[in-house]
């Protein structure tokens, strides 16, 4: 698939304020500053189009980037980020959750994995609890240019085979790096595949 038009369109942290619900939606979410914005940019190769920092708890709302006039790609704020209120981080969560669970046109969920660390008990509950609520997944593993591709399939055949134990079916998984683009077309593959059938 070639972007020809990435745009924000808003940020939001009312459910109720979304864009309307008219065209096929992709969320990405995972743990704070595992890189969802940064590859959101560079999927789209739009650098600044979603907003990226080195401290964990950047995005704060629920982004909505309209791609090609067609379909929604979404940037979420970033689950267990510590240092904030308990209370303040409970209030997102549950707002993720209800933003995932409510949203009709989400056609697919991208979990973002870290591919330098082992499996995280928080990123796999948060794939039982989607499993759980019958909302389709992908898992995208980070940062893939920071190790060797060796060490990252190490780690995503680990995070697999622990999701193994509750899933008749693992979700198919791509290895990615906002540096090197590495995915970046496979992930846009796969939204175009969906978004065909
Ligand atoms: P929150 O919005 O805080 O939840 O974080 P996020 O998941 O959106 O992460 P973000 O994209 O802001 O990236 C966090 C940090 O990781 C930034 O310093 C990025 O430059 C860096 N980063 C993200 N992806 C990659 C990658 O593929 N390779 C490398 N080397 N650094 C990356
Ligand atoms: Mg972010």
């Amino acid at each position: 698939m070639i972007i020809q038009k990435a745009e924000f369109v808003t940020s939001n942290t009312d459910v109720s304020k979304l864009p309307v619900a008219d065209k096929p939606e992709y969320a990405f979410i995972g743990r704070s500053n595992v890189g969802k914005s940064s590859l959101i940019n560079a999927i789209t190769r739009k650098k600044g189009l979603a907003k990226t920092s080195q401290k964990p708890g950047k995005t704060q709302l629920i982004n909505h980037f309209l791609i090609n006039e067609h379909w929604y790609l979404v940037d979420l704020p970033g689950y267990g980020f510590a240092q904030t209120s308990k209370k303040n981080r409970a209030i997102w969560e549950k707002f993720i959750r209800e933003y995932l669970v409510n949203r009709v046109n989400l056609q697919c969920v991208f979990v973002l994995i870290d591919s330098r660390l082992e499996p995280q008990k928080i990123d796999l509950d948060f794939c039982y609890w989607l499993g759980e609520k019958g909302i389709p997944f992908l898992l995208l593993f980070t940062k893939a240019d920071k190790q060797s591709i060796v060490k990252g399939d190490q780690n995503v055949a680990k995070f697999r085979k622990a999701l193994k134990t509750w899933f008749e079916e693992v979700p198919a998984h791509i290895l990615t790096s906002s540096e090197t683009k590495l995915g970046c077309e496979q992930v846009l593959s796969t939204i175009d595949d969906i978004n065909a059938n």
